[in-house]
């Protein structure tokens, strides 16, 4: 079986419905570990009671950036991290952990990518008035929600919603889509015999 790390800043909604499909087995693999940047993050909580080990370190607790992720990627590697996962993890990877883990970091994105990158997707599009937006998985390279796109689910937009319906329906297509991403994912590694 694979294993999984978590990378995730906040509330953690997207890490409880990972945490609930896997133990409902909609895909295979352990959640062997949480990196959270920011103390103050109710995802920690629910990593723990998930029996997660959690690794919360900010970069402006390290000597430099550099320091941060060569911290972050020994604990991967201990932990033999397979694939991450990130999760609302309001940070920008830097090279040293794309170099570790190349093709092996995805994003969830709350927008029809390339429309609306950045820390305000849902909103950004919802402000825009477009008619649909959605949400993207991605691999995660070197930009803001650059990379290349694996899975996409689009939604249309009820004139009569607010912001907050708009977010409310997009968290709900997150949390079905990201477990299926990584369950094809798993799958194609098996294809390929990388796993058992
Ligand atoms: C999600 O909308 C995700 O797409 C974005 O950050 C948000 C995190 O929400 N990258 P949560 O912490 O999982 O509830």
């Amino acid at each position: 079986m694979i294993n999984i790390a978590l990378f995730a800043s906040g509330t953690g909604s997207n890490v409880q419905a990972l945490i609930e499909a896997q133990k409902s087995g909609r895909f295979q693999a352990n959640l062997v570990a949480l990196v959270c940047d920011n103390k103050q993050a109710a995802v920690i909580d629910k990593a723990r009671q998930a029996k997660i080990q959690v690794l919360v370190l900010s970069p402006k607790d390290c000597a430099s950036r550099q320091a941060w992720e060569a911290t972050v990627i020994d604990f991967l590697q201990e932990r033999q991290v397979d694939l991450i996962v990130l999760a609302g993890f309001m940070r920008i990877i830097g090279p040293d952990l794309l170099q570790a883990y190349p093709q092996r970091i995805m994003n969830i994105h709350p927008s029809l990518l390339p429309d609306f990158p950045g820390r305000n997707g849902i909103r950004d599009a919802f402000e825009a008035q477009v008619e649909e937006t959605g949400v993207t998985v991605h691999w995660v390279d070197e930009g803001i929600d650059t990379g290349e796109i694996i899975a996409q689910a689009k939604l249309k937009i009820d004139p009569n919603w607010g912001l907050a319906d708009l977010e409310a329906e997009i968290h709900k297509i997150e949390h079905r889509l990201y477990p299926e991403v990584i369950k094809e994912f798993i799958d194609q590694m098996k294809t390929k015999g990388a796993v058992q």
